[in-house]
């Protein structure tokens, strides 16, 4: 388990291992999008992690895609969050945030002015949102102009000027799991006949031009940028997987990013992707055919086949605020309750139990 323990220079940053934990929302910020001094406590439980993602933040209010998500578009938000990266910092540890706008996978009953959504094109995503008072259709996108394609841009940018006021390290780019930048990317949610869809190079161009506005505000060496090419999640279908992410590495690779974060789907994208993107790159390997899919086992292998720089985790994480003295041991590792992932208290959030 050694390669998981060797320090690793990334941006600006030194981490001391090469555990990063995913980006998992919690869905229990305080009305406004507040992160909470719980939040804090949860994010400096897990100061070992090489680098801390946290959960999807919306960078504007039409951002949101679920309910009692944080948000890094208003000056109280930015307030709420200092007290988090502050906790962070106390514990030793470094945290990047996630800005994640949800484009199409969002609803009208989280934003106070009850619009659309948005998306690149007039497609529903078929599925449904969760809330309080039971599950809601995801209605048809409004198809967003040039001018909500610029606004959206500068919402990203200063969402990430935000964090940087925030005292975060930096920020990571939420291009995966079928939200708005991989809504663009996908041509199954994106059939707009302008410059932004088409050929996987105009697919792929929005989500350059957020990494270049963003980069642009805040530095490139504190951006990173996640992807999961083959994703369903969301609704979105990619019929072009691998033209499709070698278009959006080539755009991604001159702007000099912190790094690119692959949520795994299927090896091979993995190790082409890793042959195109010269810089660093996070692995989440998952789900993986076999027992070893998640684990520390997985990662070590990941790192020893030269497939990625660093490891993600997201569950192991959640349930083991101490996972590297764990891994160091070789576990027990704690389960990870699903019924307790999103919403609710300190149960399933800072109560799990680290090793005597
Ligand atoms: C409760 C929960 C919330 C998640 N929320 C996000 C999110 O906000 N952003 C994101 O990019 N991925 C999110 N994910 C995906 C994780 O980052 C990770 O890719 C996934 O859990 C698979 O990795 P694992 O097997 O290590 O858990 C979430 C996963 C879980 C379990």
């Amino acid at each position: 388990m050694d390669e998981l323990f060797e320090p690793l220079r990334v941006g600006k940053l030194d981490l001391p291992n090469r555990l990063v934990m995913a980006p998992m929302t919690r869905s229990r910020a305080a009305a406004g999008g507040l992160a909470t001094p719980l939040t804090a406590e949860y994010y400096a439980q897990r100061a070992a992690a090489g680098l801390i993602v946290t959960e999807g933040t919306q960078p504007s209010v039409r951002g949101q895609g679920y309910v009692d998500t944080p948000g890094l578009h208003s000056e109280e938000q930015v307030a709420a969050w200092r007290a988090v990266t502050d906790a962070v910092h106390a514990e030793g540890g470094r945290i990047f945030a996630q800005l994640m706008h949800a484009g199409r996978v969002g609803h009208p009953v989280l934003y106070p002015d009850g619009g659309l959504p948005l998306g690149p094109s007039p497609i529903a995503t078929g599925e449904r949102l969760f809330t309080p008072d039971g599950m809601l259709d995801h209605p048809v996108p409004r198809e967003m102009t040039r001018e909500d394609i610029a606004q959206a841009l500068e919402e990203f940018a200063d969402a990430a000027r935000n964090a940087a006021e925030a005292g975060f390290d930096g920020v990571e780019l939420h291009g995966a799991n079928g939200y708005l930048i991989n809504q663009f990317l996908a041509d199954g949610s994106n059939r707009r006949t302008d410059e932004y869809g088409g050929t996987a190079e105009n697919r792929a161009r929005f989500g350059i031009e957020v990494a270049r506005a963003v980069a642009g505000a805040i530095g490139p060496e504190r951006v990173g940028f996640r992807v999961s090419p083959g994703t369903t999640a969301g609704g979105v279908s990619e019929s072009d997987t691998p033209e499709l992410y070698s278009a959006l590495v080539a755009g991604l690779a001159p702007l000099g990013l912190a790094y690119l974060h692959v949520m795994e789907h299927d090896r091979e994208q993995t190790r082409r992707i890793r042959g195109e993107w010269p810089g660093t790159l996070i692995l989440n390997p998952h789900p993986l055919p076999g027992p070893a899919s998640g684990t520390p086992e997985a990662g070590v292998d990941a790192l020893r086949e030269g497939l990625a720089d660093a490891v993600a985790f997201g569950r192991l994480w959640l349930s083991n605020p101490d996972l590297p003295a764990r891994i160091r041991v070789g576990g027990p590792y704690n389960e990870a309750d699903p019924a307790t992932f999103y919403g609710g208290d300190r149960h399933g959030y800072t109560d799990y139990p680290v090793l005597a």
